[in-house]
């Protein structure tokens, strides 16, 4: 008989930025045929997850309740991506009253698989408390950080240590992160740079990321090559392994699934990339949850034409409406704009979505104008596409600083919803990544040879195993000596 395979609970928070890269990596764990992948989650995410989940595949759903409306949320709110920003910290301290249900959940499974447990809990950096629940059944728990070591690294130092509040400089460094070098105010998001730490939303919050330390372990959805001193960081703060199992990336055929629809087919873009030149196009978007004010959209609009660079521009509606929304154009651009530049056949300007895997893996491809949300860069690294960042919030900022002056693939060109940018710079920004600049060329280049890094860190070969494919090994190993020592020590009480 077949042995049964170890089932591995997942549980990511409530967010399509979460989601996304926890469903990748069910997907991934689930390709070995070594593992039972269990999926956890509230009612409406798991619907949309399973029209996303290919058709063979054998993960399972499991749903957990949530009722947002006792929370005092809007009802049927059990995702961030339908509530307005202001909410997100009612929403995330609701996620607290699914500890129970979760407990619950394990319990049951264990009673059904006969008191074999699930070999591990991965959870999200949010969901820190699951740990209780696997420690009390003596599963081994990681943490799964969906984002970059380095990002998430000055991130959790800023959230922790609140330097900022410590001097009136507008330049600084993190106390236990020097490796970091200097961070200014404007890459702090605005409510992180006006707190003191003592409202009870912050006390909750950093509550919430001091339980990392008490995780067995995390994964980092990182290249170890790419990101050294955030992997760093992790390991000495808490003593605990790190593991960067990156890039998770969603294959191409899940992402349009995830509950989205394009603005233009695939092939509607790639038929448009095809007439244009070799390295000649700028794909601007600022991914699924940001958009820029309106008076940044103007300008913008205005560097693009004003550049002659052909483009391909995801539009959303500006900061003060609904993302979601329908996109005015003849509110929104400057008068003329789509006309003129869809006649002069320079630029596509596409509404909501636009597909980014494809878009990015076409040759004409040059550079990318970016938010540097992580999904994104890895989409653009995976593909050799140098960065222009403009960094909006949270790690994205640090993104672009470790994707500047670490890596060098990327110049900031603008940071944040509230500053003013000028097209002249803008376009000056654009000219220099995309001409034939020393810059330009040295950024493609790099660009080209972390595409090689990427590629060699997911390789499994049997003479041949990438930093992220070992780092998963070991992850797994670790996990089955913790069960081993379990099974050890209760044949010892008996
Ligand atoms: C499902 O089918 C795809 C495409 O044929 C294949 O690559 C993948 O490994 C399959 N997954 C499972 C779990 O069988
Ligand atoms: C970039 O190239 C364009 C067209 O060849 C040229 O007009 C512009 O001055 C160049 N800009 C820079 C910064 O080199």
């Amino acid at each position: 008989m077949a042995q049964r395979k170890e089932n591995i609970v997942m549980f990511p928070f409530m967010a399509q930025g979460h989601i996304i890269p926890f469903l990748e990596l069910a997907l991934q764990l689930e390709k070995t045929n070594k593992y039972t992948i269990t999926l956890v989650n509230t009612p409406l995410n798991l619907k949309k997850l399973k029209s996303s989940l290919p058709q063979n595949s054998s993960i399972h759903l499991l749903e957990i309740p949530f009722n947002s409306v006792a929370h005092d949320l809007p009802p049927c709110t059990e995702n961030t991506d339908s509530i307005p920003y202001h909410l997100f910290p009612k929403f995330l301290q609701a996620t607290v009253s699914l500890e129970p249900h979760f407990k619950k959940l394990i319990s049951e499974l264990v009673n059904e698989q006969n008191g074999q447990k699930p070999l591990c809990i991965i959870t999200d950096m949010f969901l820190g408390w699951c740990k209780e629940t696997a420690h009390e059944y003596g599963i081994f728990h990681a943490i799964f950080i969906g984002g970059g070591g380095f990002g998430f690294a000055c991130f959790y130092s800023l959230w922790v240590n609140l330097p900022h509040r410590k001097t009136d400089a507008d330049e600084f460094l993190l106390p236990d992160f020097p490796e970091a070098s200097t961070l200014h105010v404007t890459q702090i998001s605005p409510y992180l740079r006006a707190t003191d730490g003592s409202d009870s939303f912050s006390v909750f919050y950093k509550k919430l990321l001091l339980l990392w330390k008490d995780a067995d372990g995390i994964l980092v959805n990182t290249v170890e090559e790419l990101d050294k001193i955030g992997l760093m960081y992790f390991k000495r703060k808490f003593g605990r392994p790190v593991w960067p199992i990156g890039p998770v990336l969603l294959s191409t055929e899940n992402r349009g699934g995830v509950g989205k629809e394009y603005g233009i087919s695939a092939e509607l873009c790639r038929k448009w990339l095809d007439t244009k030149p070799y390295s000649s196009v700028l794909y601007v978007s600022f991914g699924s949850q940001n958009t820029i004010a309106a008076s940044q959209m103007v300008q913008l609009a205005m560097a693009l034409e004003a550049s002659g660079k052909n483009f391909i521009w995801v539009v959303r509606p500006p900061t003060g409406f609904d993302i979601n929304y329908e996109f005015k154009a003849n509110e929104w651009l400057p008068r003329g704009f789509e006309e003129r530049i869809k006649g002069l056949g320079q630029g596509l300007v596409v509404h909501k979505w636009a597909p980014q895997v494809e878009i990015l893996s076409h040759t004409s491809i040059s550079a990318f104008l970016s938010h540097c949300g992580w999904n994104s860069v890895h989409e653009a690294l995976s593909h050799g596409v140098p960065i222009i960042g403009w960094p909006l919030t949270g790690d994205q900022f640090y993104n672009s600083k470790l994707l500047e002056e670490e890596i060098g693939v990327c110049v900031e060109v603008a940071r944040g919803m509230n500053c003013e940018v000028l097209k002249e710079d803008l376009s000056a920004k654009i000219e220099l990544v995309m001409n034939e600049t020393e810059k330009g060329v040295d950024m493609r280049n790099k660009a080209n040879d972390v595409k090689v890094i990427i590629k060699n860190a997911v390789r499994n070969e049997k003479n041949f195993k990438g930093s992220s494919v070992k780092a998963m090994d070991q992850f797994l190993n670790a996990a089955l000596i913790m069960r081993e020592m379990e099974k050890g020590a209760s044949k010892n009480e008996v």
